[in-house]
């Protein structure tokens, strides 16, 4: 972690582009109906610049290294629940670290900040991670052809 910053990213960053290839790299085969470019342009509309919906990333001097979001929508199958903490991802070389766990709480504050007392995520193997940092299971259930966990955080406002 040492020299890591985490930043808000704005839909004008230059970084938008590098931080939307990782995703659709990651995601995009669970999302039929996108391009690169598709995807590039909705995750752009993605980084608001306050509350729902946010993209923040963690630099590494001027590299983003990871990044996690707070978006109102996640789960075609689950939309009456809001909201999500999503795109969560870091770099192979940079894991393990404890900059994943600081995105993530960097996502609780915007989410405190804005009001918000419970948020969701979903995840097929990430489990343990989130539990460590106060997630608990909620419901498991079969999406795009996965075995996901959905999981819930209280937060105190
Ligand atoms: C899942 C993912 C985001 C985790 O990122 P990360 O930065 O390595 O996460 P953290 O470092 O915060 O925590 C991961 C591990 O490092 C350990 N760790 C945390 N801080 C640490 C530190 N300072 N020093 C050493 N290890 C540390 C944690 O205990 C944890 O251990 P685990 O391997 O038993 O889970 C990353 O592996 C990834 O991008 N995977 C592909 C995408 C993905 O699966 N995203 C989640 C979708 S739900």
């Amino acid at each position: 972690m040492h020299g890591i910053t985490i930043v808000r990213l704005s839909p004008e960053s230059d970084h938008v582009a590098t931080v939307a290839s990782w995703t659709y790299a990651e995601w995009g085969h669970l999302n039929p109906g996108y391009t690169a470019d598709t995807w590039r342009e909705a995750f752009r509309r993605e980084c608001g610049e306050g509350g729902v919906p946010s993209v923040f990333v963690a630099m590494q001097g001027d590299q983003p290294v990871g990044t996690a979001a707070l978006l109102a929508e996640d789960m075609d199958s689950r939309r009456e629940l809001t909201p999500w903490l999503a795109s969560v991802f870091v770099l192979p070389e940079w894991r393990g670290q404890g900059i994943a766990s600081t995105l993530i709480r960097r996502v609780e504050e915007e989410a405190v900040a804005c009001g918000v007392r419970r948020f969701y995520l979903f995840t097929p193997d990430q489990q343990a991670l989130y539990r460590r940092l106060g997630w608990r299971d909620h419901e498991e259930l079969r999406y795009r052809g996965e075995d996901v966990t959905i999981m819930l955080r209280r937060l105190e406002t």
